[in-house]
């Protein structure tokens, strides 16, 4: 039997929306580095989902699928250890959404808090695409298809966890069995990066997010451009350290914590200037981007190569999730011409 069926089966997704960002790394991209090893690790190109709030752009969502997946072997993602997969290629996914989508109520759905929030972001109002209402079922297909327990996800992503687990739960009372398996979130020790103004979490289209593919100059450029203390004036002057984002991003990137603290304790009293605290968050970046921006050039030279790995995974994916859709049919006791063919 293969790897895949006694493995942990990790399973996560991105939509392919643009470029990721240094929040998706402490989000989730780190968390998937350390579990593909001894996990059996799935990565979904969400290009259908990102379809629920983007119809009028397709063009700009498949442009990304691929600039996704690049980014991810950039920041050394394994495609010997992991799957990389596009979910619109996935058809057991859509059915596995039509045939849930019976076992959740839209009262449900309009009260899920992510949906709730993206809608006022969106400014959809009253029109909501019912696709884009429906995706957390979509995304609950995406975690039962490959079986996953553990799903390495941003913050806001847990109220679709739960949304996933009650489906299951709703499933399995009506086959009388654990057809399914429940998931849980896997949420990274750093929490939510916020964007360099300091005022909301990272994202591309607030405009306060570093690229995973950012040229040097362009990250020092993000650095100098970060919200600190306003009423730091002086460098004489005392500062704060809560809410200033060069500090919230040394916690995440700096590996001399023992240091840190000092130089926390230093901002406090005053005498040190934003300067440093720049200088030497800057130094970490550089340091942390160099390779993964190497690791792209090198995989963007090879567009077939990247090509291919992604198809090959997608036909692993069909294949593994076609079977839990054939299980799921048979357990709800669907038609059946009596031997499941495609
Ligand atoms: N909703 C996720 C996001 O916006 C992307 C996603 C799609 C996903 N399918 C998934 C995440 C399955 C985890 C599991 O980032």
């Amino acid at each position: 039997m293969s790897i895949i069926n006694t493995r942990p089966v990790v399973l996560t997704g991105d939509r392919t929306t643009g470029p990721l960002h240094l929040g998706h790394y402490v989000g989730s991209l780190k968390n998937r580095l350390a579990l593909q090893d001894d996990h059996s690790q799935f990565l979904l190109l969400a290009d259908a989902q990102a379809l629920t709030d983007n119809a009028d752009d397709p063009g700009r969502i498949r442009r990304n699928v691929i600039e996704v997946a690049l980014d991810y072997l950039a920041v050394g993602i394994d495609p010997e250890k992991s799957v990389i997969c596009v979910q619109s290629r996935l058809p057991a996914l859509a059915e596995l959404t039509m045939l849930y989508m019976n076992y959740v109520t839209v009262s449900r759905l309009e009260r899920n808090p992510t949906v709730k929030q993206e809608i006022v972001q969106r400014g959809f109002q009253r029109d909501i695409p019912a696709g884009f209402l429906c995706y957390p079922v979509a995304q609950a297909a995406d975690i039962t298809a490959f079986k996953a327990g553990l799903v390495p996800v941003g913050e806001d992503q847990l109220p679709m966890i739960e949304q996933t687990n009650e489906i299951v739960r709703r499933v399995n009372r009506q086959v009388g069995r654990e057809v399914l398996p429940e998931a849980r979130a896997l949420v990274s020790s750093v929490g939510r990066l916020p964007g360099i103004d300091g005022r909301s979490k990272m994202s591309k289209s607030a405009g306060n997010a570093i690229p995973l593919s950012a040229m040097p100059q362009e990250i020092s450029a993000a650095v100098q451009a970060m919200f600190t203390d306003p009423d730091h004036l002086r460098v004489s002057d005392p500062g704060r350290v809560e809410g200033n984002v060069v500090f919230t991003y040394l916690d995440a990137f700096d590996d001399r914590p023992d240091e840190l603290e000092d130089l926390k304790a230093h901002y406090r009293r005053g005498g040190l200037g934003d300067m440093v605290l720049k200088g030497r968050l800057d130094a970490r970046l550089q340091a942390l981007f160099a390779p993964i921006r190497e690791r792209r050039a090198t995989f963007a030279q090879r567009p077939d190569f990247v090509l291919d790995l992604v198809r090959s995974g997608t036909k692993r994916a069909a294949a593994l999730t076609q079977e839990t859709l054939n299980e799921v049919r048979a357990a709800l006791g669907l038609f059946s011409f009596g031997r499941e063919r495609p």
